[in-house]
């Protein structure tokens, strides 16, 4: 997600905060700022300057006003979660005195909480980010005789969430202070400087001496120093090495491409798009749902309207939806939906979905659906963009940017979102008891964990790729939830391998597609968990039905399914989790073996021939 920068040393910080900032533009920002540290003891002050959009509007902003010299200071790209990509929501934030600058990467779920107990207490607030929570009660704890690292323990104790939290006190110039929970964080190991960055890429210009942070882990950096404690104090370690990627490598975390990196931060991805969807009191809550429980109560209807990968996420949705709500859904390609004059009034919920929130057609068919008085509700990953911005309602999916032309992390978390949904209309019609929410969210809060079992076992489906190269043609089937898995399986081999690739749903194959069927084509079977024994029973049949035409049966099925043993020639095995659910586990070795089926016909993965990443005409 955001881009952090933070340096002590003798050079101009404003110079290496910027430098760092650039070197992290890859990752995708929609606003930038620094905040330095002007030493004068206790009249010491902070100098800040911050701009939405590119880092050439920062760039101005310092140029027209000059920040005055200083060796301290801290820089950030925020990629906006909780409140538009503007200048007030911009990072660096201050606390009410402006003493502490702070920037942050994450989600901190309980800013709402501590936002209103700062307002009551008379804090002013500037912005509508959680961050600004966090650089209030830093600069309490700090005003209230606490060092700056002491003041960063105890905030951290109290914030729930994933982050990453890089501060300066105003009164203490030779000291950055961090703070690392389940999002990154590198320290950079000079000669008399020190550096903290998201990545490596912030700082290897200057030194390539780095310290991995563990979890829950506090750093102070000094000129001469790097401490770290845990968030009581207690003294740490981090994992000290060197970095010998080159600038290329280290902006994709040491991955040969975008794509690549975006697979393995999928568990990372799907924790952070379930961060702070519960209340204290345990029943869920869609921030920015905007639409009002009778307004969820009249809904008779739900058509999800999207393209591509954002189309087979609203496949899925679709078994979820009906199966919680019992609310009957229609999924459409959004280029289509409008042409063919589609039956919508004020109870139809139409449910967009979109990664970039700038595709053409989902946008024209939302401008249609409002326009027939239904309400439009945007699953969107890019806050700020056009469809959540046109539209009623909106959960973002928390992936952090997708630079990779072919969706991955999109696609999960796009899942995770339609899953939230469906619950979360379940609450509010009390179509499931708040137990059975509760049991498919506990399931839900497992799959990062699943999901990074997966991808323990990559070896595996690359040594399959590489032996498919000289394959013209793959096939992929499923049933059921599987069956949208199958279709992006095919999808991405299209993609970015720029092979012919099918889905089926598997029992449709004897209508036709078992034609294709020839000796040695590779098919891959998603089969569904056991438990569903006539669906898992009915996937054999098909699976029986294409080996028998001599085709190789590439067979991904859960954990102890050994049922499935006799019918696979390869079996990739999944961990064992409910049918709904297993589209964010089966999906990932079909990902994987794109990837590297692609990158060993040397195609460009990231910039496939002919795609964009966001398709802006229709
Ligand atoms: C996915 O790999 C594709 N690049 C493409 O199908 C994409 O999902 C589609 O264009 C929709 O984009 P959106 O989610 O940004 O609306």
């Amino acid at each position: 997600m955001c881009g952090i920068v933070g340096y002590v040393g003798p050079k101009q910080a404003q110079d290496v905060v910027v430098e760092g900032l650039r070197r992290l533009e890859y990752r995708g920002y929609d606003s930038a700022g620094v905040a330095l540290v002007i030493p004068g003891g206790t009249s010491g002050v902070i100098a800040e300057a911050k701009k939405a959009g590119k880092l050439a509007n920062l760039e101005k902003v310092i140029a027209d006003s000059t920040l005055p010299p200083s060796h301290t200071g801290i820089g950030h790209t925020r990629w906006a979660t909780h409140g538009a990509p503007t200048d007030a929501n911009a990072h660096p934030h201050l606390g009410s005195e402006r003493r502490v600058a702070l920037v942050h990467n994450g989600i901190i779920e309980n800013f709402a909480e501590l936002r209103t107990r700062l307002e009551d207490d008379d804090h002013v607030l500037l912005s509508e980010t959680d961050t600004e929570v966090a650089a209030h009660l830093l600069e309490l704890a700090v005003a209230a005789g606490a060092d700056l690292t002491t003041a960063m323990q105890q905030v951290c104790r109290r914030l729930e969430g994933a982050f990453t939290l890089v501060a300066v006190d105003a009164h203490d110039p030779d000291r950055v202070v961090a703070a690392r929970r389940n999002s990154p964080l590198v320290v950079g190991v000079g000669e008399g400087e020190h550096f903290l960055g998201s990545d490596v890429a912030a700082f290897i210009e200057h030194t390539r001496e780095a310290l991995e942070l563990g979890q829950d882990q506090v750093v102070t950096i000094t000129r001469d120093a790097v401490a770290i404690t845990d968030f009581d104090g207690r003294p740490g370690e981090g994992r000290a090495y060197h970095v010998d990627w080159d600038l290329s490598a280290a902006e994709k975390d040491g991955h040969d491409w975008f794509m690549r990196k975006e697979i393995f931060e999928q568990p990372r991805a799907v924790a952070d798009s379930l961060l702070g969807r519960r209340s204290t009191s345990g029943l869920l809550q869609l921030d920015e749902m905007r639409l009002s429980d009778d307004e969820i109560r009249d809904i008779d209807k739900i058509i999800i309207i999207a393209a591509g990968t954002s189309f087979y996420a609203g496949m899925v949705a679709k078994y979820a939806i009906e199966h919680w709500t019992r609310i009957p859904v229609e999924v459409e390609l959004s280029s289509e939906f409008r042409y063919r004059d589609p039956i919508l009034d004020h109870s139809t919920l139409v449910v967009a979905i979109s990664q970039s929130g700038e595709t053409a057609d989902t946008l024209q068919a939302i401008r249609h659906a409002r326009s027939q008085r239904s309400k439009v509700l945007a699953i969107c990953n890019t806050n700020g963009s056009t469809i959540p911005r046109e539209s009623d309602a909106v959960i973002y999916t928390h992936a952090g940017p997708e630079i990779g032309v072919a969706s991955t992390k999109g696609f999960l978390t796009q899942l995770v979102a339609c899953y939230l949904l469906a619950l979360y209309v379940a609450q509010v019609k009390g179509t499931r008891f708040g137990d059975e929410i509760e049991e498919v969210m506990s399931q839900l809060e497992a799959m990062p964990d699943h999901i990074a079992t997966v991808l323990a076992g990559a070896e595996q489906v690359y040594d399959l790729a590489r032996a498919h190269t000289g394959t013209r043609s793959v096939l992929f089937l499923g049933r059921h939830a599987g069956y949208p898995v199958a279709l992006e399986g095919a999808l991405k081999l299209k993609e970015i391998a720029y092979l012919h690739a099918e889905g089926f749903a598997a029992g449709e194959l004897k209508h036709g597609p078992i034609a294709l069927v020839e000796q040695g084509l590779p098919v891959l079977c998603v089969v569904p968990p056991r438990g569903r024994d006539q669906l898992h029973e009915k996937m054999i049949s098909g699976i029986q039905e294409v080996r028998a035409r001599g085709a190789q049966t590439i067979c991904l099925a859960e954990e102890g399914d050994t049922r499935i043993e006799p019918y696979a020639d390869v079996l990739i095995r999944l961990p064992k989790v409910p049918v709904l659910l297993q589209p964010l586990v089966a999906v990932v070795p079909l990902q994987l073996f794109a990837c590297e089926l692609a990158t060993a016909l040397g195609h460009d993965v990231d910039q496939p021939r002919n795609l964009a990443k966001s398709v802006t005409v229709e």
